[in-house]
């Protein structure tokens, strides 16, 4: 079984407020675009790559971001278009023929691990359509655009998509050709495979597994990277032990 993943980096970032687009951004001195390229690079069920970049970057992406970071396994760098669709419907194109499964990661989701991509990967090859997410942890509610909030929604049927998102190739090929016949817009690639009728497995990701898109996401993702590093992370897994800070009744309670 052959898997490409397919990682949209067309986008300018406008919700960062920066001049470079967020993709691009350093992260502890290496691309955000980087660090996610090789965390997929990293996952032995993926065999090869299609980035797609603004048509203006597809130079500077090969020369200055692919080669002097050694990332051996991107075979092609393709032009996005306007909307992330339409920077993946490219990047599908580009896709070889041969090619079972294909896995869309966003550029700009640096913090995925290479058991929760080939998760995916096993969930879509069993059922045709995976995507990673998390329950919601707040209360989710309807709001009017004048701020009235009209429903309270039943947070524990409420999840929030991450990428990856994984397909066999024929699905997510019809699904894209359908949704660009219909002028159907959807903010991810799962929901247009709904369209057609098949519901796509959930599978739970990881909360880490932020997607940076404002100025505060970048100093939450210095921090994963930094416990990541120091393998601390663990302890956000409710492993180790947190050293009580209280003074009084409550510190006793929390002792030993
Ligand atoms: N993306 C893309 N082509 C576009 C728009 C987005 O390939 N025309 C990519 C982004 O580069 C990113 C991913 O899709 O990796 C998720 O999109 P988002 O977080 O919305 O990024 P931007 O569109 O760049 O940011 P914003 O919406 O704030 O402008
Ligand atoms: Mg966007």
């Amino acid at each position: 079984m052959k898997t490409v993943a397919v990682v949209p980096a067309a986008g300018s970032g406008s919700r960062m407020n920066r001049e470079v687009s967020k993709q691009y951004l350093s992260l502890a001195g290496k691309p955000v675009l980087v660090h996610t390229l090789e965390a997929l690079e990293a996952c032995p069920g993926v065999e090869s790559l299609c980035v797609v970049v603004a048509p203006q970057d597809l130079s500077t992406v090969r020369d200055e971001v692919l080669a002097p970071w050694g990332l051996r396994k991107t075979a092609a760098i393709v032009p996005g278009g306007r909307e992330r669709q339409d920077s993946v419907r490219a990047g599908l194109e580009a896709v070889a023929r041969d090619a079972d499964i294909v896995l869309i990661h966003d550029a700009v989701r640096p913090f995925i691990s290479t058991e929760l991509v080939e998760r995916c990967i096993r969930a879509a090859a069993e059922t045709g359509a995976a995507a990673l997410g998390v329950p919601v942890k707040d209360t989710v509610k309807e709001v009017t655009p004048d701020g009235r909030i009209v429903k309270t929604c039943d947070r524990t049927v409420i999840w929030l998509a991450q990428t990856p998102q994984a397909f066999r190739r024929d699905i997510i090929e019809r699904a894209h050709r359908e949704a660009f016949r219909d002028g159907f817009r959807g903010t991810d690639d799962t929901s247009l495979v709904e369209r057609l009728g098949i519901a796509a497995r959930m599978i739970p990701g990881d909360y880490g597994n932020i997607k940076i898109t404002t100025l505060e996401d970048l100093a939450v993702a210095e921090v994963l990277l930094r416990l990541k590093a120091t393998g601390e992370r663990r302890r956000t897994n409710g492993e180790g032990r947190e050293s009580a800070v209280l003074r009084g009744p409550m510190r006793k309670r929390f002792e030993p």
